[in-house]
């Protein structure tokens, strides 16, 4: 089995500061690498900054800034908040960078040595909002402005000298590949979208732009800067060292577990790359999974709409672990979902205040008070403490399924289920009326611990700062935690003290 897994976010366009939807891609891509790493798989998890392109351009002369000035600074920013939503990522490439020049210069060779690159005109519409190409059919007449029925955005009207990618003859290899791989696109709904737009006929590629200068040069054509999708693109193997094919990362990691992007830049990803992949010899990715957008209302949010929820201020003001369950729980992957602060303050009261929080907190206090903080010796299991111990167990399969299907409600949903069972089976067992069973006592102290650690292990991936805390009072560090181990019934060693630990998470009012 391949113990190896590479997993991307899209790479930002650093033309204005991060916003929710950025941080919606890379939460959810932090949950799986953290969750393939307790799984003890090898792990590469990659993010960036796009910073090629006409939009980019356009947004660096609109601050009358230097372009390569304009885009550290707001690579800048999303670095930042690749840390402050505690990404686990091994990489943070940026497409200025000399390591990706090289990669998409030598990608663009191989193209035009096999003869997959012609030069040619290009007269058509553009949209520099999407970095996209539309046909005639995908645009409309809005009040008097050219818009793309798809985005929405405004296009002009190209007309250049431009290298063109053989996308047409790409056609049926495409419809063989996605036959033969079902599971490329995720979810299901988009990859039946991709196939009829693909069935619906593709025609070549315009790959290059010679009316601007703010991108990777074609190497045999100065006067062109290569199309920023190709560029972009390529970040996903520039950064595992390509062309160097030899090289450990590029060995380990090729081809992609999963790139995970919105559902925008589906076609991008689940065209035009695997065609520009296999034109050049090279595996496609194992799969794309486009998810929803994050709505504010029942819009899109994006700059252009001036909607946006700035996740910094709902960090500042929930901090990040309630920020990043909402988003995996709350939002049905794969389709689009809402957030705003009273839904995100009543998910914080409900599933961590009053569920999770409140759990850990009376079980702890009850140690405290009547175990000295120990881990309990002489437990006796009965079949009530068997039963809910063993649903970890029984359910280990299916959370694996969750877990390599991309589910990621079906997974949380199974935690919640487990938190209310483990709250009701320490109301139902009334420890504080055991005071003359010691052993029963001792027993459902000792199951209600073990139910704590195998569900803050599940949650782990979701809220990493609160499940190492809960975790640190067991004394087991992060690079120890085990996903197996929720299906040892007795992990803990008895007679081994536990922790203190502080309230996790408080309640917060409607208007707090
Ligand atoms: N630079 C390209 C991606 C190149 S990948 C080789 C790009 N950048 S972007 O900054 O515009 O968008 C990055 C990602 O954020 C996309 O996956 C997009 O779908 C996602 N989101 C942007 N707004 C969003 C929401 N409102 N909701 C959820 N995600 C959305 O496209």
């Amino acid at each position: 089995m391949d113990k190896n897994f590479y997993i991307t976010t899209p790479i930002y366009y650093p033309s204005a500061k991060p916003h929710m939807g950025h941080a919606y891609s890379s939460i959810i891509a932090d949950f799986f690498a953290r969750i393939k790493r307790i799984q003890g798989f090898n792990v590469f998890f990659l993010t960036g900054t796009d910073e090629h392109g006409l939009k980019i351009q356009r947004a660096a002369e609109k601050q009358s800034m230097d372009t390569k000035k304009f885009c550290d600074e707001i690579s800048k920013t999303f670095r930042e908040l690749s840390k402050t939503l505690n990404l686990s990522n091994n990489d943070f490439i940026r497409t200025t960078e000399k390591r990706h020049f090289t990669s998409v210069e030598h990608l663009w060779k191989i193209l035009e040595k096999k003869n997959e690159i012609y030069l040619s005109k290009y007269s058509g519409w553009y949209s520099v909002s999407d970095e996209a190409f539309y046909s005639d059919e995908e645009i409309e007449d809005i009040e008097g402005v050219k818009r793309s029925k798809l985005s929405g955005s405004q296009v002009e009207w190209v007309e250049e000298e431009s290298y063109f990618f053989k996308l047409s003859k790409w056609q049926e290899p495409l419809l063989k590949f996605y036959d033969e791989n079902p599971k490329f696109i995720l979810p299901e709904s988009r990859k039946n979208e991709v196939i009829s737009f693909v069935k619906s006929g593709l025609k070549d590629l315009s790959v290059s732009r010679k009316s601007f200068s703010w991108g990777i040069k074609v190497p045999s054509n100065k006067n062109h800067v290569i199309y920023v999708w190709l560029d972009a693109l390529t970040n996903y193997i520039s950064a595992l060292n390509y062309p160097d094919e030899n090289n450990a990362l590029y060995k380990n990691f090729w081809p992609a577990t999963v790139h995970l992007i919105g559902k925008d830049i589906l076609r991008f990803h689940a065209i035009y790359w695997p065609a520009f992949l296999m034109a050049a010899n090279i595996t496609p990715p194992k799969r794309i999974y486009g998810h929803g957008w994050i709505l504010s209302g029942e819009e899109k949010m994006s700059k252009s709409k001036g909607n946006i929820l700035d996740p910094i201020e709902i960090i500042n003001k929930y901090g990040l672990d309630p920020l990043r369950y909402y988003l995996i729980k709350e939002v049905s992957f794969g389709n689009d979902g809402n957030i705003s602060q009273e839904k995100l303050e009543n998910t914080i009261n409900s599933d961590l205040a009053n569920n999770y929080g409140n759990l850990c907190q009376r079980v702890i206090a009850f140690s405290e008070k009547n175990l000295d903080l120990e881990v309990p010796k002489n437990i006796n299991f009965v079949e009530t403490d068997l039963k809910i111990l063993n649903e970890f167990n029984s359910n280990y399969p299916k959370l694996l399924d969750f877990i390599n299907n991309q589910d990621i409600n079906g997974y949380s949903n199974f935690i919640v289920e487990r938190l209310f069972a483990s709250n009701k089976y320490f109301n139902d067992e009334e420890p504080w009326n055991k005071k003359n069973d010691k052993q029963r006592l001792n027993t459902i102290i000792y199951v209600s611990l073990e139910l704590i650690r195998k569900i803050t292990i599940l949650l782990y991936p979701i809220i990493p700062d609160s499940a190492l805390k809960v975790l640190n009072i067991f004394d087991i560090k992060e690079d120890k935690i085990s996903f197996e181990s929720i299906k040892n019934n007795e992990f803990l060693k008895s007679g081994k003290k536990i922790k203190k630990m502080k309230i996790l998470f408080k309640k917060v009012g409607q208007n707090d």
